[in-house]
Protein backbone atom coordinates (compact mmCIF):
# COMPACT_ATOMS: atom_id res chain seq x y z
CA UNK A 1 0.00 0.00 0.00
CA UNK A 2 1.61 3.67 -0.98
CA UNK A 3 0.46 6.07 1.37
CA UNK A 4 0.49 9.65 0.54
CA UNK A 5 1.34 12.29 2.48
CA UNK A 6 1.63 16.12 2.49
CA UNK A 7 -0.18 19.22 3.39
CA UNK A 8 -3.40 20.24 0.95
CA UNK A 9 -2.45 21.41 -2.56
CA UNK A 10 0.74 19.77 -2.78
CA UNK A 11 -0.18 17.56 -6.08
CA UNK A 12 -0.96 14.16 -4.16
CA UNK A 13 -3.93 13.02 -5.90
CA UNK A 14 -2.16 14.12 -9.55
CA UNK A 15 0.89 12.10 -8.36
CA UNK A 16 -1.24 9.11 -6.63
CA UNK A 17 -3.23 9.19 -9.93
CA UNK A 18 0.05 9.02 -11.97
CA UNK A 19 1.50 5.97 -9.90
CA UNK A 20 -1.74 4.51 -10.57
CA UNK A 21 -1.69 4.60 -14.26
CA UNK A 22 2.04 3.68 -14.50
CA UNK A 23 1.64 0.30 -12.32
CA UNK A 24 -1.54 -0.44 -13.84
CA UNK A 25 0.04 -0.27 -17.62
CA UNK A 26 2.58 -2.05 -16.29
CA UNK A 27 0.30 -4.66 -15.06
CA UNK A 28 0.11 -4.09 -11.43
CA UNK A 29 -3.44 -3.85 -10.51
CA UNK A 30 -3.71 -0.49 -8.50
CA UNK A 31 -6.24 1.94 -7.34
CA UNK A 32 -6.64 5.49 -5.56
CA UNK A 33 -8.81 5.63 -2.59
CA UNK A 34 -9.37 9.46 -1.88
CA UNK A 35 -10.29 10.92 1.58
CA UNK A 36 -11.82 14.13 0.63
CA UNK A 37 -13.71 12.31 -1.83
CA UNK A 38 -15.59 10.19 0.53
CA UNK A 39 -16.04 13.25 2.81
CA UNK A 40 -18.12 15.21 -0.12
CA UNK A 41 -19.73 11.74 -0.87
CA UNK A 42 -20.80 11.15 3.59
CA UNK A 43 -21.28 14.59 4.32
CA UNK A 44 -21.98 16.69 1.37
CA UNK A 45 -19.25 18.95 0.15
CA UNK A 46 -18.77 22.33 1.20
CA UNK A 47 -17.15 21.78 4.88
CA UNK A 48 -15.78 25.42 5.66
CA UNK A 49 -12.18 25.47 7.48
CA UNK A 50 -13.62 25.17 10.77
CA UNK A 51 -14.24 21.30 9.86
CA UNK A 52 -10.35 20.99 9.55
CA UNK A 53 -9.34 22.73 12.67
CA UNK A 54 -7.45 20.27 14.90
CA UNK A 55 -9.24 22.26 18.13
CA UNK A 56 -12.40 21.00 16.60
CA UNK A 57 -13.29 17.85 18.67
CA UNK A 58 -16.37 17.27 15.96
CA UNK A 59 -14.33 17.59 13.08
CA UNK A 60 -11.37 15.52 14.23
CA UNK A 61 -13.60 12.61 15.04
CA UNK A 62 -15.56 12.98 12.12
CA UNK A 63 -12.58 13.23 9.55
CA UNK A 64 -11.09 10.46 11.47
CA UNK A 65 -13.75 8.38 10.86
CA UNK A 66 -14.34 8.65 7.26
CA UNK A 67 -9.77 8.20 6.90
CA UNK A 68 -10.69 4.82 8.71
CA UNK A 69 -13.34 3.55 6.39
CA UNK A 70 -11.46 4.21 3.32
CA UNK A 71 -8.69 2.45 4.78
CA UNK A 72 -10.50 -0.52 5.80
CA UNK A 73 -12.32 -0.36 2.27
CA UNK A 74 -8.78 0.03 0.73
CA UNK A 75 -7.80 -3.32 2.48
CA UNK A 76 -10.63 -4.97 1.33
CA UNK A 77 -10.39 -4.50 -1.89
CA UNK A 78 -6.10 -5.05 -1.68
CA UNK A 79 -6.96 -8.47 -0.38
CA UNK A 80 -9.17 -9.36 -3.54
CA UNK A 81 -7.34 -11.64 -6.57
CA UNK A 82 -5.15 -10.23 -8.54
CA UNK A 83 -5.04 -6.64 -6.14
CA UNK A 84 -1.40 -5.31 -6.18
CA UNK A 85 -1.11 -2.06 -5.07
CA UNK A 86 -3.74 0.32 -3.48
CA UNK A 87 -2.62 4.17 -2.68
CA UNK A 88 -4.51 5.73 0.02
CA UNK A 89 -4.73 9.70 -0.81
CA UNK A 90 -5.03 11.83 2.51
CA UNK A 91 -3.17 14.47 4.18
CA UNK A 92 -1.74 11.25 6.44
CA UNK A 93 -0.21 14.89 8.15
CA UNK A 94 0.70 13.51 11.60
CA UNK A 95 2.45 10.60 12.81
CA UNK A 96 -0.44 9.62 15.21
CA UNK A 97 -2.36 9.38 12.07
CA UNK A 98 0.56 7.55 10.35
CA UNK A 99 0.63 4.99 13.44
CA UNK A 100 -2.74 4.38 13.03
CA UNK A 101 -2.69 3.33 9.06
CA UNK A 102 0.14 1.56 9.73
CA UNK A 103 -1.22 -0.79 12.21
CA UNK A 104 -4.03 -1.25 10.78
CA UNK A 105 -2.30 -2.09 7.33
CA UNK A 106 0.62 -4.87 9.46
CA UNK A 107 -2.75 -6.67 10.88
CA UNK A 108 -3.75 -7.00 7.33
CA UNK A 109 -0.87 -8.17 6.67
CA UNK A 110 -0.16 -5.26 3.65
CA UNK A 111 2.98 -3.70 3.45
CA UNK A 112 3.50 0.15 3.34
CA UNK A 113 5.36 2.50 1.64
CA UNK A 114 4.78 6.00 2.62
CA UNK A 115 5.14 9.11 -0.19
CA UNK A 116 5.44 12.58 0.83
CA UNK A 117 5.00 15.64 -1.16
CA UNK A 118 6.88 18.82 0.15
CA UNK A 119 6.18 22.27 -2.12
CA UNK A 120 8.03 24.79 -0.49
CA UNK A 121 7.70 27.25 -3.03
CA UNK A 122 4.39 29.33 -2.22
CA UNK A 123 4.21 30.58 -5.41
CA UNK A 124 3.36 26.87 -6.13
CA UNK A 125 0.80 26.14 -3.44
CA UNK A 126 -0.97 29.15 -4.91
CA UNK A 127 -1.04 28.34 -8.57
CA UNK A 128 -2.47 24.59 -7.03
CA UNK A 129 -5.24 26.26 -5.23
CA UNK A 130 -6.15 28.27 -7.86
CA UNK A 131 -6.16 25.75 -10.55
CA UNK A 132 -7.67 22.86 -9.00
CA UNK A 133 -9.39 23.80 -5.62
CA UNK A 134 -11.29 25.99 -6.10
CA UNK A 135 -12.88 24.01 -8.72
CA UNK A 136 -13.91 21.84 -6.65
CA UNK A 137 -17.07 20.62 -5.58
CA UNK A 138 -16.19 21.91 -1.99
CA UNK A 139 -16.76 25.80 -3.19
CA UNK A 140 -19.71 25.37 -6.04
CA UNK A 141 -21.00 28.86 -6.19
CA UNK A 142 -18.57 30.46 -3.77
CA UNK A 143 -16.60 33.41 -4.68
CA UNK A 144 -13.02 32.83 -5.99
CA UNK A 145 -11.55 35.17 -3.65
CA UNK A 146 -13.53 34.07 -0.63
CA UNK A 147 -12.84 30.40 -1.83
CA UNK A 148 -9.06 30.90 -2.18
CA UNK A 149 -9.02 32.35 1.83
CA UNK A 150 -11.40 29.57 2.94
CA UNK A 151 -8.89 26.68 1.30
CA UNK A 152 -5.76 29.08 2.72
CA UNK A 153 -7.32 28.39 6.45
CA UNK A 154 -7.68 25.35 5.63
CA UNK A 155 -4.13 24.46 4.89
CA UNK A 156 -2.97 26.57 8.20
CA UNK A 157 -4.65 24.41 9.97
CA UNK A 158 -3.13 21.27 9.07
CA UNK A 159 0.09 23.25 9.18
CA UNK A 160 -0.30 23.80 12.23
CA UNK A 161 0.34 19.74 13.36
CA UNK A 162 1.86 18.52 10.25
CA UNK A 163 4.64 16.48 11.38
CA UNK A 164 7.32 15.11 8.20
CA UNK A 165 8.11 11.76 7.61
CA UNK A 166 10.90 10.54 9.97
CA UNK A 167 13.19 7.21 10.12
CA UNK A 168 11.30 5.47 12.45
CA UNK A 169 8.19 6.34 9.72
CA UNK A 170 9.74 3.12 8.34
CA UNK A 171 9.92 2.39 4.31
CA UNK A 172 9.34 6.26 2.71
CA UNK A 173 9.82 8.62 -0.09
CA UNK A 174 9.80 12.93 0.08
CA UNK A 175 9.65 14.42 -2.99
CA UNK A 176 10.94 17.90 -2.25
CA UNK A 177 9.61 20.42 -4.89
CA UNK A 178 9.30 18.69 -7.87
CA UNK A 179 12.04 16.24 -7.95
CA UNK A 180 14.76 19.17 -6.79
CA UNK A 181 15.32 16.67 -4.21
CA UNK A 182 14.67 13.48 -3.30
CA UNK A 183 14.87 11.38 0.47
CA UNK A 184 14.35 8.25 1.22
CA UNK A 185 14.53 5.43 3.76
CA UNK A 186 14.03 1.60 4.21
CA UNK A 187 13.32 1.13 0.32
CA UNK A 188 14.03 -2.41 -0.47
CA UNK A 189 12.97 -4.65 -3.67
CA UNK A 190 11.75 -4.57 -7.15
CA UNK A 191 8.70 -3.07 -6.79
CA UNK A 192 9.12 -0.53 -4.47
CA UNK A 193 12.27 1.35 -6.15
CA UNK A 194 10.45 1.25 -9.34
CA UNK A 195 8.18 3.19 -7.93
CA UNK A 196 10.70 5.53 -6.50
CA UNK A 197 12.23 5.69 -9.92
CA UNK A 198 9.42 6.78 -11.57
CA UNK A 199 8.49 9.46 -9.21
CA UNK A 200 11.80 10.64 -9.17
CA UNK A 201 11.68 11.46 -13.35
CA UNK A 202 7.88 11.97 -13.54
CA UNK A 203 7.96 15.93 -14.66
CA UNK A 204 4.29 17.72 -14.38
CA UNK A 205 4.91 19.86 -18.02
CA UNK A 206 2.98 20.48 -20.82
CA UNK A 207 4.59 19.65 -24.01
CA UNK A 208 3.86 17.43 -27.07
CA UNK A 209 4.33 13.80 -27.88
CA UNK A 210 4.00 13.13 -31.00
CA UNK A 211 3.59 9.11 -32.30
CA UNK A 212 3.37 8.23 -35.82
CA UNK A 213 3.76 4.86 -37.23
CA UNK A 214 6.39 4.45 -40.23
CA UNK A 215 5.30 4.90 -43.62
CA UNK A 216 3.62 2.40 -46.10
CA UNK A 217 6.17 0.02 -45.98
CA UNK A 218 6.91 -3.08 -48.80
CA UNK A 219 5.74 -5.15 -45.79
CA UNK A 220 2.32 -3.35 -45.80
CA UNK A 221 1.83 -3.45 -49.05
CA UNK A 222 2.16 -7.21 -49.31
CA UNK A 223 0.36 -7.98 -46.23
CA UNK A 224 3.46 -9.17 -44.66
CA UNK A 225 3.76 -8.66 -40.39
CA UNK A 226 7.22 -8.12 -39.19
CA UNK A 227 10.71 -8.01 -41.24
CA UNK A 228 12.59 -4.63 -41.99
CA UNK A 229 11.56 -4.04 -45.68
CA UNK A 230 12.24 -0.30 -46.98
CA UNK A 231 9.12 2.47 -47.47
CA UNK A 232 7.29 1.65 -50.37
CA UNK A 233 6.61 4.69 -52.47
CA UNK A 234 3.57 6.16 -51.15
CA UNK A 235 5.51 5.46 -47.91
CA UNK A 236 8.20 7.78 -49.22
CA UNK A 237 5.67 10.25 -50.04
CA UNK A 238 4.74 9.73 -46.39
CA UNK A 239 7.92 10.34 -44.82
CA UNK A 240 8.01 14.04 -46.85
CA UNK A 241 4.43 14.77 -45.75
CA UNK A 242 5.47 14.42 -42.18
CA UNK A 243 8.60 16.45 -42.71
CA UNK A 244 6.39 19.45 -44.38
CA UNK A 245 4.31 18.87 -41.09
CA UNK A 246 6.52 19.25 -38.71
CA UNK A 247 8.12 21.99 -40.39
CA UNK A 248 5.62 23.73 -40.23
CA UNK A 249 4.40 23.19 -36.23
CA UNK A 250 7.77 23.43 -35.22
CA UNK A 251 9.71 25.86 -37.63
CA UNK A 252 13.26 25.74 -36.36
CA UNK A 253 12.27 24.76 -32.87
CA UNK A 254 15.39 22.48 -32.07
CA UNK A 255 14.05 21.12 -28.81
CA UNK A 256 11.77 18.78 -30.81
CA UNK A 257 13.50 15.47 -30.39
CA UNK A 258 13.24 12.91 -32.75
CA UNK A 259 12.94 8.89 -31.89
CA UNK A 260 12.95 5.68 -34.30
CA UNK A 261 13.18 2.67 -33.67
CA UNK A 262 16.52 0.68 -35.42
CA UNK A 263 14.19 -0.36 -38.25
CA UNK A 264 14.85 0.59 -41.70
CA UNK A 265 11.07 1.88 -42.20
CA UNK A 266 10.91 4.29 -39.68
CA UNK A 267 14.80 5.46 -39.86
CA UNK A 268 13.58 6.09 -43.44
CA UNK A 269 10.76 8.00 -42.38
CA UNK A 270 12.80 9.94 -40.47
CA UNK A 271 15.17 11.25 -43.23
CA UNK A 272 13.39 13.88 -44.85
CA UNK A 273 13.03 15.55 -41.36
CA UNK A 274 16.71 16.38 -41.73
CA UNK A 275 17.05 16.55 -37.71
CA UNK A 276 19.26 14.66 -35.54
CA UNK A 277 17.32 11.32 -34.78
CA UNK A 278 18.11 8.96 -31.67
CA UNK A 279 17.65 5.12 -32.85
CA UNK A 280 16.19 3.12 -30.11
CA UNK A 281 16.50 -0.43 -30.26
CA UNK A 282 13.35 -0.61 -27.25
CA UNK A 283 11.15 1.31 -30.01
CA UNK A 284 11.59 -2.09 -32.53
CA UNK A 285 8.26 -3.45 -33.57
CA UNK A 286 6.65 -6.83 -31.70
CA UNK A 287 8.76 -9.55 -32.33
CA UNK A 288 6.46 -12.19 -33.92
CA UNK A 289 8.87 -14.74 -33.20
CA UNK A 290 8.38 -17.93 -36.12
CA UNK A 291 5.15 -16.51 -37.39
CA UNK A 292 8.03 -13.35 -39.08
CA UNK A 293 7.53 -12.10 -42.69
CA UNK A 294 4.05 -14.30 -42.90
CA UNK A 295 0.24 -12.72 -43.55
CA UNK A 296 -2.01 -13.05 -41.35
CA UNK A 297 -3.91 -15.54 -43.81
CA UNK A 298 -0.75 -17.58 -44.21
CA UNK A 299 -0.43 -18.38 -39.82
CA UNK A 300 -4.32 -18.53 -39.75
CA UNK A 301 -3.58 -21.73 -42.64
CA UNK A 302 -0.86 -22.87 -41.67
CA UNK A 303 -1.04 -22.32 -37.80
CA UNK A 304 -4.44 -22.48 -36.93
CA UNK A 305 -3.61 -22.96 -33.39
CA UNK A 306 -1.36 -19.84 -33.02
CA UNK A 307 -3.85 -18.08 -34.74
CA UNK A 308 -6.85 -18.40 -32.60
CA UNK A 309 -4.96 -18.08 -29.40
CA UNK A 310 -4.21 -15.53 -30.60
CA UNK A 311 -7.37 -14.23 -31.22
CA UNK A 312 -8.83 -15.22 -27.62
CA UNK A 313 -6.25 -12.82 -26.09
CA UNK A 314 -4.02 -10.51 -28.17
CA UNK A 315 -2.44 -8.84 -24.59
CA UNK A 316 -1.70 -12.18 -23.61
CA UNK A 317 -0.60 -14.11 -26.28
CA UNK A 318 3.16 -14.56 -27.10
CA UNK A 319 4.58 -15.54 -30.37
CA UNK A 320 6.45 -18.40 -30.31
CA UNK A 321 10.18 -17.67 -30.10
CA UNK A 322 8.83 -14.21 -29.96
CA UNK A 323 6.56 -11.76 -27.84
CA UNK A 324 3.13 -11.18 -26.44
CA UNK A 325 1.98 -6.91 -25.76
CA UNK A 326 2.90 -7.61 -22.14
CA UNK A 327 6.27 -8.05 -23.15
CA UNK A 328 6.38 -5.26 -25.23
CA UNK A 329 4.69 -3.46 -22.28
CA UNK A 330 7.49 -4.28 -19.88
CA UNK A 331 10.34 -3.02 -22.52
CA UNK A 332 8.87 0.28 -23.22
CA UNK A 333 8.90 0.83 -19.49
CA UNK A 334 11.92 2.61 -19.74
CA UNK A 335 10.61 5.05 -22.62
CA UNK A 336 7.76 5.88 -20.58
CA UNK A 337 9.96 6.99 -17.82
CA UNK A 338 12.20 8.95 -20.38
CA UNK A 339 9.13 10.38 -21.82
CA UNK A 340 7.97 11.36 -18.28
CA UNK A 341 11.21 13.23 -17.87
CA UNK A 342 11.70 14.97 -20.74
CA UNK A 343 10.44 18.59 -20.76
CA UNK A 344 10.83 19.11 -24.30
CA UNK A 345 8.61 17.81 -27.76
CA UNK A 346 9.01 14.17 -29.06
CA UNK A 347 8.07 12.48 -32.12
CA UNK A 348 8.45 9.11 -31.90
CA UNK A 349 8.09 7.17 -35.39
CA UNK A 350 7.76 3.45 -34.49
CA UNK A 351 5.65 0.73 -34.88
CA UNK A 352 1.86 -0.62 -34.12
CA UNK A 353 2.09 -2.34 -31.13
CA UNK A 354 4.77 -0.64 -29.61
CA UNK A 355 2.51 2.83 -30.57
CA UNK A 356 -0.37 0.92 -28.74
CA UNK A 357 1.37 0.57 -25.71
CA UNK A 358 2.51 3.88 -25.26
CA UNK A 359 -0.94 5.17 -26.33
CA UNK A 360 -2.53 3.30 -23.81
CA UNK A 361 0.33 4.49 -21.15
CA UNK A 362 -1.24 8.25 -22.00
CA UNK A 363 -4.65 7.44 -22.18
CA UNK A 364 -5.43 5.34 -19.08
CA UNK A 365 -6.67 2.39 -20.57
CA UNK A 366 -7.88 -0.66 -19.34
CA UNK A 367 -4.59 -3.09 -20.23
CA UNK A 368 -7.18 -5.59 -22.35
CA UNK A 369 -8.06 -2.83 -24.51
CA UNK A 370 -4.12 -1.66 -25.84
CA UNK A 371 -3.80 -4.61 -28.44
CA UNK A 372 -6.95 -3.12 -30.25
CA UNK A 373 -6.20 0.50 -30.00
CA UNK A 374 -6.47 1.91 -33.27
CA UNK A 375 -3.20 3.55 -34.70
CA UNK A 376 -3.33 4.06 -38.50
CA UNK A 377 -0.71 4.21 -40.97
CA UNK A 378 0.28 8.01 -42.19
CA UNK A 379 -1.29 10.04 -39.52
CA UNK A 380 -0.04 11.69 -36.54
CA UNK A 381 -0.96 11.45 -33.01
CA UNK A 382 -0.70 14.40 -30.87
CA UNK A 383 -0.98 14.20 -27.00
CA UNK A 384 -0.35 16.56 -25.10
CA UNK A 385 -0.21 15.55 -20.99
CA UNK A 386 -1.82 17.61 -18.98
CA UNK A 387 -1.99 17.68 -14.73
CA UNK A 388 -5.01 15.22 -14.75
CA UNK A 389 -5.60 13.37 -18.50
CA UNK A 390 -3.98 13.77 -22.09
CA UNK A 391 -5.37 15.66 -24.65
CA UNK A 392 -5.41 13.93 -28.41
CA UNK A 393 -5.63 15.51 -32.25
CA UNK A 394 -5.30 12.71 -34.52
CA UNK A 395 -3.61 15.11 -37.87
CA UNK A 396 -3.98 12.52 -41.27
CA UNK A 397 -1.30 13.24 -43.96
CA UNK A 398 -1.14 12.84 -47.23
CA UNK A 399 -0.87 9.89 -49.07
CA UNK A 400 -3.91 8.90 -46.98
CA UNK A 401 -3.70 4.67 -46.76
CA UNK A 402 -7.40 2.57 -46.21
CA UNK A 403 -5.68 0.12 -44.04
CA UNK A 404 -2.38 -1.20 -42.39
CA UNK A 405 -3.04 -3.87 -40.06
CA UNK A 406 0.17 -5.44 -40.63
CA UNK A 407 3.29 -3.86 -38.04
C1 LIG B 1 -10.44 16.07 2.87
O1 LIG B 1 -11.40 15.77 3.59
O2 LIG B 1 -10.57 16.82 1.89
C2 LIG B 1 -9.09 15.48 3.11
C3 LIG B 1 -9.02 14.73 4.36
C4 LIG B 1 -7.60 14.44 4.75
O3 LIG B 1 -6.97 13.62 4.10
O4 LIG B 1 -7.08 15.04 5.68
Amino acid sequence: MLVMVGLPARGKTHTAQKLCRYLSWLGYESRVFNVGERRRASLGAGQSHEFFDPNNPDGLLARRKLALSVLDELLDWLHGEGRRVGIYDATNSTSYRRQLVRRRCEAAHCEVQFVEIVVSDEAVVEANVRETKLSSPDYVGVDADHAAHDFRARIAHYESVYESLREEDGSFVRLIDRGRSVEMNGIYGYLPARIVFFLINAQTTTRQIWLTRHGESEFNLAGLIGGDSSLSPRGLQYASSLASHVRRRFADDSSLEIWTSTLRRTVETAAPLNRATLRWRVLDEIDAGICDSLSYQQIAETMPREFEARAQDKLRYRYPRGESYRDVIQRLDRVIVELERYRTPVLVIAHQAVLRALYSYFMDMPRDDCPHVSIPLHTVIELTPKAYGCVEERVALEPLVSSGSSS
